[in-house]
């Protein structure tokens, strides 16, 4: 036993020494500020944001970066990390922060901008994760950075914010001072990468005869050599953006479109042979700002007329365009409301309250008209476990029907938990739409580990992931006796294929690590994958 032991002991020292003296792993920030200067951090707000090294608060040593005179969310310390960014190159971040006015927990923002080749075009910025930190103590925060694919991109920036709310809607909270130390980040050493599990069956051919299987991506994510693209292409057969599909990403100025983010998928999918969806047409969410604002007087609302305009042009310029190769499309989405009818203004649609409801029968009647062959969707969430928005998505689609409005397919986005909805409530969910002749299509599946945003965040334990697989195995059995039925359309999407990449990590609760997919972040098969594919290989499932 003790030889083992030494055996073992001797083992690890030897890898250790082999890691430590190949690792091309590059320290590109390590900045603890007991040098008394800024190590390259800069304000990002232009004017009001200042920076200055303190020594009252800090968290190691004698000193700190104090972040203060803040009147913009976004404004916080920013770092360079590269003129030259490289595609799968992950940083890995770890500091520590601190506040001490406002709210007893606050959320800080882990966030990127991107220059590009072409020195005209503006910065990008992405939001990476958010995290929670309490106030009167420093607080830990780690992530991992991961560079996308752009082949147009150059360099790359770090900056720590708030959560982003539009300036005239800034609240004293938003503008707290913080403190930030002991910042380390490092460029990881490629033979670090976490790599696709290779030998493992092939999640569609287990489920062809029923249905496809699809992910929703980032253009980030489809880039041939990244291992995300080695999951994809093993595992999936329909492909749909996450978020490069939607209006402020596809139309940022009018009559203006980037179509670059939303083709990198596109090209994707043709290239290896998937199918594709569009999501979404026509959202609340994620809107670039003019399109409800009047051109000549931006402060007025669009007119009716010309909203309708607007509206008509960009489904219609999308699906022409795409015609013959993007099959599926959710027309509108999440159109109705968390209490009763169709969502208005006062949760955030604008189409409804400038549009009246007709605004949904055009859309559907404009898409058949510019793609008559694509799959037109109605796409919405929670209508599983809510009687009252199932009973309205009821009416709702009946009326279309009834006016000849082409709709083909509602849209379940499953954004489930562990707990509900009950397999029986989806059934009844997919039976009632059904009996009306349209398709059902599973849009947007992942399964929270959490059943309320008031839970405490939580390690995804073996227990959690045995009941996370249990669930993912009854609800698919239940998808293929409606597929048997001919109630499914044939496709079922899940939204992300690995857990780091989930945007519940963020949602509903910033920083809140949750685990709803099939793959964990180091990319290897989750029970949930095997209680898919093949369930005798975990034990305990029924
Ligand atoms: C989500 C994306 O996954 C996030 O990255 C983004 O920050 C917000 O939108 N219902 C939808 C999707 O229809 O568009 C949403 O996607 C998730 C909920």
């Amino acid at each position: 036993m003790k030889r083992l032991h030494m055996a073992f002991a001797l083992l690890f020292f030897i890898t250790g020494i082999a890691v430590y003296a190949q690792s091309a792993s590059v320290t590109v920030v390590d900045s603890n500020f007991e040098n008394g200067n800024l190590d390259g951090w800069a304000p990002r707000g232009d004017r009001e944001e200042k920076l200055e090294i303190v020594k009252d608060i800090k968290h190691g040593g004698t000193s700190s970066l104090h972040v203060f005179n803040r009147s913009k969310t976004w404004h916080g310390p920013i770092h360079k990390l590269t003129d030259n960014a490289v595609a799968d190159d992950i940083y890995s971040v770890s500091l520590w922060i601190y506040y001490k006015d406002g709210p007893a927990t606050g959320a800080f923002t882990f966030s990127i901008e991107r220059s590009f080749k072409d020195a005209s075009k503006a910065h990008a910025y992405q939001n990476v994760t958010s995290f929670q930190a309490k106030k009167g103590e420093w607080t830990e925060f780690k992530t991992e950075y991961t560079v996308g694919a752009d082949p147009t991109q150059a360099g790359i920036w770090v900056y720590f914010e708030l959560p982003y709310k539009e300036d005239n809607l800034v609240q004293p909270n938003d503008k707290i001072d913080f403190w930030v130390d002991d910042i380390r980040i490092v460029k990881l050493d490629p033979a670090l990468r976490p790599k696709a599990e290779q030998n493992i069956p092939n999640l569609s051919e287990k489920w062809q005869n029923y249905f496809d299987i699809g992910a929703a991506v980032s253009a980030d994510e489809v880039n041939f050599s990244s291992q995300q693209a080695q999951l994809l292409m093993k595992h999936f057969t329909v492909l749909v953006a996450g978020n490069d599909m939607k209006m402020e990403t596809v139309q940022p100025r009018e009559g203006s479109f980037d179509w670059a983010p939303a083709e990198r998928i596109i090209d994707f999918g043709e290239m290896t042979g998937m199918r594709l969806r569009w999501h979404p047409l026509v959202w609340h969410s994620q809107n670039p700002a003019w399109l409800f604002q009047d051109k000549a007087n931006p402060a007025r609302a669009v007119s009716k007329d010309v909203l309708n305009q607007r509206l008509k042009t960009y489904i219609q310029t999308i699906m022409r365009r795409y015609r013959n190769r993007i099959e599926s499309y959710d027309v509108v989405n999440e159109v109705l409301s968390d209490t009763a009818g169709l969502r208005t203004g006062s949760e955030g649609n604008k189409w409804l309250d400038i549009l009246g409801p007709e605004y949904i029968d055009n859309a559907f009647r404009w898409a058949r008209e510019a793609d008559p062959k694509a799959q037109l969707v109605i796409n919405e969430y929670g209508l599983e476990g809510d009687a009252r928005k199932r009973q309205e998505m009821y009416n709702l689609v009946k009326g279309l029907k009834d006016r000849k409005v082409p709709v083909d397919a509602v849209g379940l986005q499953m954004h489930i938990d562990i707990k509900t909805p009950t397999v029986q409530q989806i059934r009844e969910t997919i039976e009632l739409f059904a009996g009306l002749g349209v398709k059902v299509i599973i849009t947007e599946m992942d399964m929270s580990i959490y059943t309320s945003p008031s839970e405490a965040k939580k390690e995804a334990t073996a227990a959690i992931l045995l009941e996370q697989a249990q669930r993912y195995k009854d609800i698919f059995a239940l998808l293929q006796e409606e597929s048997r039925k001919g109630n499914l359309g044939d496709m079922v999407v899940i939204w992300g294929t690995s857990d780091n990449t989930s945007w519940k990590n963020n949602f509903p609760v910033p920083g809140r690590t949750d685990a709803p997919l099939l793959f964990d972040p180091r990319l290897q098969s989750k029970p949930a994958f095997w209680g898919l594919v093949d369930p005798g290989k975990v034990r305990g499932l029924r």
